[in-house]
């Protein structure tokens, strides 16, 4: 039964309230939303983080003495054994060409290093090849815009082409590079147009003579790109985000803001100007990445989509901060000062410093910057002392700014701060915490701040994400609607993940290519987003109550003992409704078990055809099954 009162008007529902938050995690930039298809372009990818060794495929912290405790960090990262990741070199094993990353007269002090390649034998063409990200989507009659910065010995006497190829082996488009050998860096743009469809296509660069060839760059972009910005972003994957609606979008993360350890925390900065000169940085997402997608280009999209811009600064703290990994004292305004400037670029006119530095960047006009979340998940007391600090100074300048706070979910007793606009609590949990959370916020305290959802995902037990999953986060959403007096932000985390590169299990949008999906999570983003009330109105439901056994861990299934079976034509129904309109037919094997369905409260029936296909005993059919096997019933079905 449910009652509707159209004369009690509840919360209005902000209309900040969907965004969405952005880090370089699972390649989302980097062979995800930015558009550029050469992988290592600057051949940074292997630059050690300071402070770090390799044992094989593993990064390790030398000894890291964190400043306030003197401990050594024991953890491992991701470290790719490739010697030039994404790059091959033919002729390599015949020893006709060789090459070696260095940093001989760099091009760039910021991002040094470039690759030597050594031709001693040019008998047969040498292909020096990018593989992209995962390989290169390459789209006919298309065009490309290569980049290169390359300069080669004067005694190099051979051209140098660039070519697109298929991943069997078809040249697509072939252009020459007029490159001068007299041993200067070359800065060349070509358009290379498409003869043909690949969507794991390569680069190559072709050298046709002896000699040394040193390449600091090698870029390449559709000429498609969102909006049609150079350095831009990839069409489709924008519009997924455009489908959203985001109201805000939230930038650089996540915990890359707070770095492994304070030297190689995510510097907004370091992401300006020419990409060619941009060093990237290794993370704790298991790669460097370019900083391709940087601040401006960040303040563009946000401009270009209509949604306000949210910076996330580092306050002087790593992410293992509670080891010790924290700045000192004297050392606080500088991490200050930092995001001040980052404020100053987006907001500043052009006679601040970073205004102008905007201006030169090509946008004189300020850009939308609305938040500024003080640290990302740093939770505890030198957290909340350095927030006070923080808050005070940006408050002073900028007092139109919404300033946010990073709130321990589980936080015992307020935080001791002096004051903030909002509280960014997090939540990673299972289905089930959703589904029972929901009233959460109806009993959060009032009239001090207001909430932002910053980081939320259903993303336990439910694998890679499924509709449980999507269907828990629609009920949380709907408990943040109902006290959207309160919680006026929220963002689902994280965003994307390249389908070659999950390091976080579950996602909301997966990227191959030339392809992207949004999984059902993201449809009920787009679904709250799309149809966002403006106000609540009370109501009343009447419902039974849940059986918490059954709702947690219930399912559906067969269990083989020592037959194989296989089954046809199955067909389920809750309350008389069809479940799963086409279930596979398939074969259960000897002593397996296949779990159908989950299930919620309700009467259900299985039908299927069962025919023994070899083995001695019987099988069985579980429903309405807790994991722990007592509740519900179980079918022991013999078949001789
Ligand atoms: O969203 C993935 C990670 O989860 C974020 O980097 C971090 O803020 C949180 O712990």
């Amino acid at each position: 039964e449910i009652i509707i009162n159209l004369q009690e008007r509840g919360a209005d529902i902000a209309s900040s309230m969907y965004g969405v938050f952005f880090e370089e995690i699972n390649h989302a930039g980097d062979g995800g939303l930015y558009a550029e298809l050469v992988q290592n372009r600057s051949f940074e990818e292997k630059e050690m983080p300071a402070g770090f060794r390799a044992e094989g495929n593993k990064l390790l912290p030398k000894q890291v003495k964190y400043h306030l405790t003197g401990e050594v960090r024991a953890r491992s990262y991701r470290w790719n054994t490739d010697e030039v990741p994404a790059w091959t070199l033919q002729g390599k094993d015949s020893l006709a060409a060789q090459m070696k990353v260095t940093k001989e007269n760099p091009k760039f002090p910021s991002a040094p290093n470039n690759l030597k390649v050594t031709i001693t034998d040019a008998s047969q063409p040498i292909w020096l090849q990018n593989e992209g990200y995962w390989g290169m989507n390459i789209v006919e009659r298309e065009k490309y815009f290569l980049r290169t910065i390359i300069r080669t010995s004067t005694d190099y006497k051979g051209k140098v082409t660039a070519k697109l190829v298929s991943a069997d082996g078809k040249i697509l488009s072939s252009e020459i590079l007029e490159v001068i050998p007299d041993g200067r860096w070359n800065d060349i743009k070509k358009t290379l147009t498409s003869a043909g469809n690949d969507a794991k296509a390569k680069l190559v660069l072709e050298f046709d003579a002896p000699g040394i060839i040193w390449v600091d760059y090698v870029s390449l972009f559709p000429e498609n790109t969102f909006n049609n910005r150079p350095n831009g972003l990839r069409r489709d994957v924008a519009e997924m985000l455009v489908g959203l609606k985001p109201a805000f979008f939230r930038w650089p993360g996540g915990c890359v803001v707070e770095g492994i350890t304070l030297d190689n925390r995510f510097e907004w900065k370091k992401t300006l100007g020419d990409p060619a000169s941009r060093p990237g940085e290794y993370s704790t997402w298991g790669y460097r990445c370019s900083y391709g997608f940087g601040y401006y280009e960040m303040l563009q999209f946000c401009e270009d989509i209509g949604a306000k811009a949210m910076y996330v600064c580092n306050v002087g703290l790593g992410c293992q901060f509670r080891m010790g990994d924290a700045c000192p004292e004297n050392e606080i305004a500088f991490y200050i000062d930092d995001c001040m400037d980052a404020i100053e670029y987006a907001l500043g006119d052009e006679t601040t410093e970073w205004g102008a530095r905007r201006a030169a960047d090509g946008h004189p006009a300020p850009f939308p910057l609305q938040y500024v979340e003080i640290g990302n998940e740093n939770w505890g007391p030198e957290y909340d002392r350095r927030f006070d600090i923080f808050y005070k100074s940006i408050k002073e300048k900028y007092p139109q700014l919404v300033l946010i706070y990073n709130e321990m979910p589980q936080r015992e007793g307020p935080a001791a701060i002096t004051k903030t606009d909002m509280i960014d609590p997090h939540w990673y949990v299972d289905p089930y915490f959703f589904f029972r959370n929901t009233t959460l916020f109806d009993t959060y305290e009032r009239g001090k701040y207001q909430v932002y959802v910053g980081e939320y995902a259903c993303n336990r037990s439910v694998g890679a994400g499924n509709m449980l999953a999507a269907l828990s986060e629609a009920a949380f959403i709907n408990g943040m609607e109902r006290n959207g007096d309160l919680v006026t932000m929220a963002s689902y985390a994280p965003l994307f993940e390249n389908r070659h590169d999950r390091s976080w299990a579950t996602n909301l949008i997966w990227i191959d290519t030339d392809q992207v999906v949004g999984r059902s999570s993201y449809y009920v983003q787009k679904m709250a987003a799309e149809n966002r009330p403006t106000y609540n109105v009370k109501s009343n439901i009447n419902m039974h109550a849940v059986d918490p056994d059954l709702f947690d861990k219930g399912y559906i299934g067969f269990g083989a003992n020592s037959a194989s079976v296989e089954f046809k034509n199955i067909k389920i129904t809750q309350n008389g409704v069809p479940t799963k309109p086409d279930m596979d037919n398939f074969t259960l094997r000897k002593e397996k078990q296949h779990l159908l369905e989950e299930i919620y409260e309700g009467d259900y029936t299985l039908e299927c055809k069962v025919r023994k296909t070899g083995g001695e005993q019987g099988f069985q059919i579980f429903l309405g099954m807790s994991a722990d096997g007592k509740t519900g019933y179980r079918y022991n079905i013999g078949m001789w």
